[in-house]
């Protein structure tokens, strides 16, 4: 990825939004996402910049259909006003009638914010509670206990949300399989919509890597990685949910909540990633730099083209992440002349002969054996990608180049 400036998007399909909101008010050293501790000030200037970087993309989405927003952080509710104001600009410069979706911290959202993001249009939650052990929560350094994450879940759940999705974290230090079987147990009694479980990685730049002092990505054992996961497709399968994606169980006739399985979308704020189609580039990470660039230049920091075989791997990841690939799908985005089988035919064969992968209605599904190893697959890539793309943008506002 260079620091080239691309063409501003034309011709979009199932366009997502995003917005970045950057700031948190306790900075969990584990955490490898563009965030910093919450500052009034930089606040307001980072406001005042997102409300100019949505207007200067207004122009080229008029007339998009948009399939969603999502507001991911950091802490979007960090500044409830501040974000309220914001979601009332991209109202005003595009026409949302999709899903927003939201992620939120438990120790940011009373009751009455929980309201006012309803108010507001939002529809789908995703609440870090990361774990219900206060002994764990102090382990990594959150500053929330369990009562007050399962209690953000309980009173997410009674505002009335079509769906609401809980995170939970494993193989965490000093976490035993009889504490993961007590945190599914607990938001499944919730009544959690979606259970997302992501096991620690530990990144080279963040604050917990920084005190190991490692260099590469420090991944947990897979022995516990596969006993826990385990346990949660049983536990989640049991009372009735399904798996929906790598990482997610939900219950039926919910809506899944998801954060970047969009085909195409358009970031706005700090560090916020696009893909267009034609170009997949990211926003500088640098909260100050944003502001100062901002009207008078979009903040890019790096791009790279993507031509059409890459855009389509780039569909395949995804849905091989949400474990359905149908071939109607593609034709839909790529045209009539192309099938899966003729663009893909050799990963395509090599998961069927592996038992990861199998034909159905229509296209192909992803079996419990091929989670599993697919969800191994996919770690490296993304945390390869993670780690190149954001340790450089974290480390430098405009970075000459990255190699992914
Ligand atoms: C942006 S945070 C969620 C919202 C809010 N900031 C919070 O922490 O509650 C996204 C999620 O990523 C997961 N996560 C963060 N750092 C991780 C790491 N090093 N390894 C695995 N999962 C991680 C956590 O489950 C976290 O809830
Ligand atoms: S895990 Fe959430 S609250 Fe903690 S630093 Fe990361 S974004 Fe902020």
């Amino acid at each position: 990825m260079l620091p080239a400036e691309p063409p501003f998007p034309i011709n979009l399909k199932r366009v997502g939004l995003y917005l970045h909101v950057p700031f948190c008010k306790n900075l969990c050293p584990f955490c490898p996402y563009n965030r910093i501790e919450y500052d009034e000030e930089l606040f307001k200037q980072y406001e005042r910049a997102v409300h100019e970087e949505i207007e200067v993309y207004s122009p080229y989405l008029k007339g998009c259909e948009f399939v969603s927003l999502y507001i991911g952080g950091g802490t979007p509710t960090v500044n409830l006003q501040g974000l309220l104001r914001i979601m009332d600009h991209l109202k005003q410069n595009f026409s949302l009638t999709c899903d927003i979706c939201i992620e939120l911290h438990p120790a940011n959202m009373d009751s009455e914010c929980l309201v006012s993001l309803k108010d507001a249009g939002v529809t789908m939650l995703s609440i870090g509670v990361e774990s219900t052990s206060d002994r764990i929560l102090k382990n990594i350094g959150r500053n929330h206990d369990g009562k007050t994450a399962l209690d953000s879940l309980r009173r997410a759940i009674a505002t009335g949300f079509d769906s609401v999705n809980a995170d939970l974290m494993f193989a965490l230090p000093g976490q035993t399989l009889e504490d993961w079987e007590g945190d599914i147990r607990a938001v499944i009694e919730e009544g959690a919509d979606q259970i997302s479980t992501y096991p620690l990685f530990s990144f080279p730049y963040s604050d917990l890597g920084q005190s190991q002092k490692i260099r590469e990505i420090k991944r947990p054992d897979s022995y516990m990685v596969r006993s826990m996961l385990n346990i949660t497709d049983s536990r989640s399968i049991a009372s009735g949910y399904h798996r929906c994606a790598v990482w997610s169980w939900l219950k039926p006739a919910k809506k899944k909540f998801s954060s970047i399985t969009r085909h195409h979308y358009i970031g706005f704020g700090p560090s916020a990633a696009s893909m267009t189609g034609s170009h997949f580039y990211v926003n500088t990470f640098d909260v100050r730099s944003y502001a100062s660039t901002l009207p008078n230049k979009r903040p890019i920091t790096l791009s790279m083209p993507i031509d059409k075989r890459l855009e389509m791997a780039y569909w395949l990841y995804w849905r091989v992440y949400e474990l359905k690939i149908y071939q109607k799908d593609f034709c839909d985005l790529f045209g009539n002349d192309v099938s899966l089988e003729s663009v893909f035919s050799n990963v395509i064969k090599t998961f069927e002969l592996a038992g990861m992968m199998e034909r159905k209605n229509g296209g192909y599904r992803v079996t419990q054996k091929g989670a599993y190893w697919i969800h191994r697959l996919q770690n490296e890539y993304s945390l390869n990608y993670i780690n190149r793309l954001w340790g450089s943008c974290r480390h430098k506002p405009w970075p000459h180049e990255v190699t992914l």
